[in-house]
Order: structure tokens, then C-alpha cells, then sequence
């Protein structure tokens, strides 16, 4: 009997319809979340069940979904991020979990740069004011010269990193486990995490989305950057404390940020009040070319592991 493969990305096969056809064409019964948006964890568990593989996006995927669903093998992430699942227990279930690493890289890196230049040139707070009808003139500032700080050296740190030091920055960087050698070659200053913060002008935040990370920016962090400093998180948004955030803005010791992920998405929470916040709704790697490049990926990992 076929395996049966549930497509939980709501937007899946929207830009192409190639990553849905070979699905098809390589003999798996396949059946798509047909919501338009990101599914609950109750709907989770009531659509998925009986499904042996399902192409994952950023829904739950906890012990307790995971456990309600017995016939579950394999969960394919349309994406790199894995904080939506529990690993552990999936590893217990013996749940195969697969990731598209490398197709995310390129938007990421990209929408980190427009949120950056976006910023420091004001264009989204220009745009507001001219829609208003007014001619105001904002002076910005220029990306070259200034000190970038990288939370997370792995694929999109790194990649964010060689683009910025191309442009002119300058940029000190923070991992875990650096890759020193990489560092030394590309003229990145590796220091230690508080060092990240006094130095930079801007902080950008490329950590791995892992279920049970405990990494979070709180106010004693903002307090130790720059008066003035900007933040970008196009990461995760349980790594930001929102209301800290908040109020490191009103203060004015923030000068901005962008945010592309939140602690509770679809957000609509008073960041989005703060003018000198730029945000997006999840975007990082919401391209045409990575969509259809991490589908196919993502169809060819769970053709490959059911039709072994
Ligand atoms: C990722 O790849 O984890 C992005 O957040 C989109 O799913």
C-alpha cells in the first residue's frame, strides 16, 4: 500500500507546480492543508493522523502531537528551522526529520541587508511620511564604516558576514563552536558575547531555531549596546525579549529595529506602533526562487526516504 504524506505548508506548490507533481508521480497518496495558514497543534494532530510522512512547515510538532500521531515516519521541513519540533521525542518515536539548510540562505542573507539599509536610510519612515503628503527629508546613515555584530557564525551568519565586509563594514561575530579558520580568512573579529554588544552598531541575529534553546536578548543586553544601536532578527522571535525591546525603543537607547519572526506569530503586538521598527510577517525565506527550490527539496527528502 501506498504511504500516505500529508502537506502541512499552506502555501505549498503555490509558486510552481512541480514540487506537488512529483509527489505524485513517485506513487505516494498525497493530501495538502487547503487553510491558507499555518495550522494549530489540534489541527495538527486531527489532519495528520493516519499520514506516514508529512512536509513540515513552522507548526507544532510537540510530544504530545507527535505521540497522537502512531503512524508518523518521517517529517520533512520545508525549512531550516527545527524549534517547532520536538526532537527528542521524535528521536524516541524513531520520527526521521529532515531539513532544507542550504536553498534559505540567500533570502535570509538578503532580507537582512534590506532590513539593515532599510533602516540606517530610513526608507520605510520616509515612505510613511511622503503617503501623509509630506515633504520631510530624513538624514540617514551609511552601512560602510560601521561595526556589524553577529549573534550565530553557521550557513547565513557567515553568508551575512561576507556580504557586509564587502560593503564596506566592519564585523565582529559570536558562535559557540567558530570557525576560526573561515574567520582569519574573511578579516572577521571573533570575540566574546558582551563584546559583540558594546562594539556593534548594528546586532544581527543568526542563531539555530532549535526547540529548547535558551538564548534570549533581554534588557541588560540592549542596555550593554550602543546608545543608538539598531537590532535585527530575522532568526527566531522567542530570542528577543518583545516588551525589553519595547522599551529600550521608547528610550530611545535602540534607534530602531527589523523583525521578521515574533514570539507569537501572526504578531500584532505594539512593536508594530514603534516608527522606527520595520517589520515583515515571517518572509526570510518567502522567495519565489527558495520556495520552489526548498518544495522540491523537501519533496525529494521524503520520496527518497519512503522509496527506498
Ligand atoms: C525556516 O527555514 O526555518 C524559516 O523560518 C521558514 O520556515
Amino acid at each position: 500500500m501506498a504511504s500516505r504524506i500529508y502537506i502541512a505548508v499552506s502555501s505549498f506548490a503555490r509558486q510552481a507546480p512541480e514540487p506537488l507533481n512529483i509527489l505524485k508521480q513517485s506513487g505516494l497518496r498525497v493530501d495538502i492543508n487547503t487553510t491558507g495558514r499555518r495550522l494549530t497543534k489540534e489541527e495538527v494532530t486531527g489532519n495528520a493522523k493516519g499520514y506516514h510522512g508529512i512536509i513540515a512547515g513552522l507548526e507544532p510538532y510537540d510530544a504530545q502531537v507527535l505521540e497522537a500521531l502512531p503512524d508518523l515516519k518521517c517529517i520533512s521541513r520545508c525549512g531550516v528551522g527545527v524549534d517547532n519540533i520536538d526532537l527528542g521525542a521524535a528521536d524516541k518515536k524513531g520520527i526521521k526529520i529532515f531539513t532544507t539548510p542550504d536553498v534559505v540562505v540567500q533570502p535570509v542573507v538578503e532580507l537582512t541587508l534590506a532590513m539593515i539599509l532599510n533602516l540606517l536610510r530610513k526608507i520605510t519612515q520616509q515612505d510613511r511620511s511622503m503617503r501623509g503628503h509630506q515633504w520631510q527629508r530624513m538624514i540617514g546613515s551609511q552601512l560602510a564604516g560601521k561595526t556589524v555584530g553577529i549573534i550565530g557564525l553557521g550557513r547565513i551568519g557567515r553568508k551575512v558576514a561576507e556580504t557586509l565586509l564587502l560593503l564596506g563594514a566592519r564585523v565582529v561575530g559570536y558562535d559557540v563552536h567558530p570557525d576560526r579558520i573561515w574567520a582569519e580568512g574573511c578579516g572577521v573579529s571573533l570575540v566574546d558575547f558582551d563584546e559583540v554588544l558594546s562594539r556593534c552598531d548594528i546586532l544581527t541575529l543568526h542563531l539555530a531555531a532549535k526547540a529548547g534553546d535558551h538564548f534570549v536578548l533581554s534588557s541588560r543586553h540592549f542596555q550593554a549596546m550602543k546608545e543608538g544601536a539598531l537590532l535585527i532578527n530575522v532568526a527566531r522571535g522567542a530570542f528577543v525579549d518583545e516588551k525589553a525591546l519595547l522599551e529600550a525603543l521608547q528610550q530611545g537607547h535602540l534607534s530602531g529595529a527589523g523583525l521578521d519572526v515574533f514570539q507569537q506569530e501572526p504578531y500584532a503586538g505594539p512593536l508594530s506602533g514603534c516608527p522606527q521598527v520595520v517589520l515583515t510577517p515571517h518572509v526570510g525565506s518567502f522567495t519565489q526562487e527558495s520556495r520552489v527550490a526548498m518544495e522540491m527539496e523537501a519533496a525529494q527528502n521524503i520520496i527518497g526516504f519512503f522509496n527506498r
